[in-house]
């Protein structure tokens, strides 16, 4: 594969063509994942919940981030490589520079970081500084504690009225990517349109740029309970591999995900 970048991401909002990503924590998955040409790789802080085994994200530290970070990057030399800012680590903006340094230098070409129009400041002073930036709206499980739980957001008008002038607002600051968690199809429609940089959803519906999966869900691994927008592609595959590139197939026919998998408004 050769290096992917946001260019290439934004090449492909303009030409229509959907991908796929996927979330990855170590090397022998990022390496799989790299071979079945996945192009964009998370190191999600879901990680505090599909390898540290906690109730939320919350607890996941930079240290963390950048220990998973170097070893996706071993694996996945040319994917472009997400790596979230765990819950505190940018709340100045002082914070927000030495935290996205440090993963940066661990091998990711951007940091994730979630909220809305409040970290408008956040987005500028990283994109300044040659850190570029996806922003996270939605469902933003850092928040749990403030929601109380994970509900699926912009339902009501206000709500998603919200939403998008807070997409719109970190756009103009410098994000040059967005991930938008269960939201209803149709705001997310709205969202990937108004928008000039690429969208990558989850539980979203088809309309976005891009699709993201946690791995585990991809190939069944789950602790009971199943996200309505997840889906074992290794019970239709029987390889890991034939999985990943199943997911892969899917997104870019636009055949996943279906109405099924995703929340009506
Ligand atoms: O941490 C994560 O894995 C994520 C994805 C669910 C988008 O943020």
């Amino acid at each position: 594969m050769t290096s992917i970048t946001l260019k290439n991401l934004r090449q492909w909002k303009l030409e229509g063509k959907k991908f796929a990503s996927l979330t990855a924590y170590d090397y022998s998955f990022a390496r799989l994942f790299a071979e079945q040409d996945i192009p964009v790789l998370l190191v999600g802080d879901s990680l505090g919940m599909t390898i540290q085994g906690h109730d939320s994200t919350v607890p996941v530290t930079v240290d963390d981030m950048v220990y998973h970070t170097r070893h996706v990057r071993q694996g996945a030399p040319n994917v472009l490589l997400l790596t979230d800012l765990p819950f505190m680590s940018y709340p100045t903006l002082e914070q927000a520079g030495h935290n996205a340094a440090r993963v940066m230098q661990a091998g990711a070409n951007m940091v994730k970081i979630e909220g809305g129009a409040w970290l408008a400041e956040t987005i500028r002073h990283l994109t300044e500084r040659a850190v570029p930036v996806c922003g996270h709206l939605g469902l933003t499980p850092q928040s749990v504690n403030i929601f109380g739980g994970y509900q699926v957001q912009g339902k009501t008008e206000e709500q998603a009225e919200q939403l998008l002038n807070d997409a719109l607002t970190l756009e103009a600051a410098g994000m040059q990517l967005l991930v938008l968690e269960c939201v209803p199809i149709s705001l997310a429609k709205r969202i990937t349109e108004a928008l000039s940089i690429p969208v990558i959803g989850i539980g979203a519906g088809a309309d976005t740029d891009g699709q993201i999966l946690v791995m585990q869900d991809v190939i069944g691994i789950t602790s009971g309970y199943v996200p309505k927008f997840a889906k074992n592609f290794l019970t239709e595959t029987g390889s890991i591999a034939l999985a990943v590139a199943q997911y892969q197939r899917q997104v870019q026919d636009g055949t996943f995900p279906e109405l099924a998998h995703s929340f009506k408004g």
